[in-house]
């Protein structure tokens, strides 16, 4: 028996307006088929007026409470990871607790684009074990329809806007957090990043890709991490119940679970429905799966990400 960090409960939110497709193929140089054959996205939500990062930080944080069953004033550390924060300073982090009427916690953002849900994960959860606090809410929240070139049809079609969030708790026993792995590789920040920010152009930039080499990256990387994961877990592959991946590309999660030798049925996907957004991203399909009634308690949970960086990670949960 040691301390570890259970997942209490889960919740998400997206934003008002849905956009499939074919809506986007009106005004770009695209279609439906190409994408879908490529990516298999088929819907995105994008954020309008009133709808930030925070706000939706913040709804998506009131349904974990709500399915763990806890007020605000029990939560004792935010950790929102976001590369969309909805100012530069402060952090979006405490915009929720202000939203939450939490008058003292410990919050900060935890900002490594798509993979900051699992630094941000792994923050909380030595924070927890470390004894900051009893109960954390993690966030993953991202409105990237902000930083799109919507001009660049090889990116605009790829990303959605959204949130994610789960109360952990530090508990006495053997379910919970059993073991994280980060990694990051900085020579690579040329493949994906902001072509702008306050300390260079003062700006906040357009998101640039190259998508085909940040592909060859991620299968690789993703691979790799979810095997040093379950190892450091004293796991194996067969005896994962469900892998909830970052939602980048339905081709880079079919690649990746066949790597390790997992069948299709084990990977929750939802980037048909939400297509990429980012930190959001792995607890909005963690969320989807959990209320759809497919994780149970007691599941084995394989949660991993790529992304800019670039930055990979992965963590194995006993639900
Ligand atoms: O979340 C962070 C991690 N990000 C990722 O993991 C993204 C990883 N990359 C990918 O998912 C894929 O590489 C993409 C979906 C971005 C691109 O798919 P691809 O199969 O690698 O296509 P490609 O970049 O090789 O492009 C193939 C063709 C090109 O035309 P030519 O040069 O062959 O004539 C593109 O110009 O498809 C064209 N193309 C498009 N056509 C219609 C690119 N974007 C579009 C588009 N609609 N939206």
């Amino acid at each position: 028996m040691s301390l570890r960090s259970v997942i209490r409960g889960t919740g998400s939110a997206l934003p008002a307006r849905s956009v499939p497709n074919a809506e986007l193929a009106a005004e770009v140089d695209t279609s439906d088929e190409w994408i879908v054959e490529r990516t298999g996205i088929r819907n995105r939500f994008i954020a309008g007026d009133g709808e930030t990062t925070a706000t939706l930080a913040t709804a998506a944080a009131r349904r974990a409470l709500d399915a763990a069953g806890l007020d605000p004033s029990e939560i004792g550390l935010i950790v929102l990871a976001t590369a969309t924060p909805d100012q530069t300073f402060p952090s979006s982090a405490t915009k929720v607790q202000a939203a939450l009427g939490i008058p003292d916690c410990i919050a900060l953002d935890v900002h490594a684009v798509c993979t900051g849900f699992l630094y941000a994960l792994t923050v909380a959860d030595s924070m927890l074990r470390g004894g900051s606090a009893r109960r954390a809410l993690v966030i993953g929240s991202e409105t990237f329809s902000r930083i799109l070139d919507w001009e660049d049809r090889t990116t605009c079609v790829l990303f959605g806007d959204g949130a994610g969030a789960l109360v952990l708790e530090a508990v006495e026993g053997d379910q919970g957090i059993l073991a994280t792995r980060l990694h990051a590789d900085g020579r690579h920040n040329d493949l994906l990043y902001v072509d702008g920010g306050p300390s260079t152009t003062g700006t906040v930039g357009k998101l640039r890709m190259k998508g085909r080499e940040v592909f060859r990256h991620a299968v690789v990387n993703l691979a790799q991490v979810m095997n040093e994961v379950l190892a450091d877990a004293g796991l194996t592959a067969a005896e994962v119940d469900w892998v909830v991946p970052h939602q980048a590309n339905a081709r880079i999660l079919d690649a990746t679970a066949k790597k390790l030798g997992l069948p299709p049925e084990k990977v929750v996907v939802t980037v048909d429905r939400h297509a990429n957004t980012s930190a959001a991203s792995v607890p909005l399909a963690l969320d989807v799966a959990v209320r759809d009634g497919r994780i149970r308690r007691g599941d084995l949970l394989v949660l991993e990400a790529m992304g800019g960086g670039f930055t990979w990670g992965a963590a194995a949960v006993r639900y």
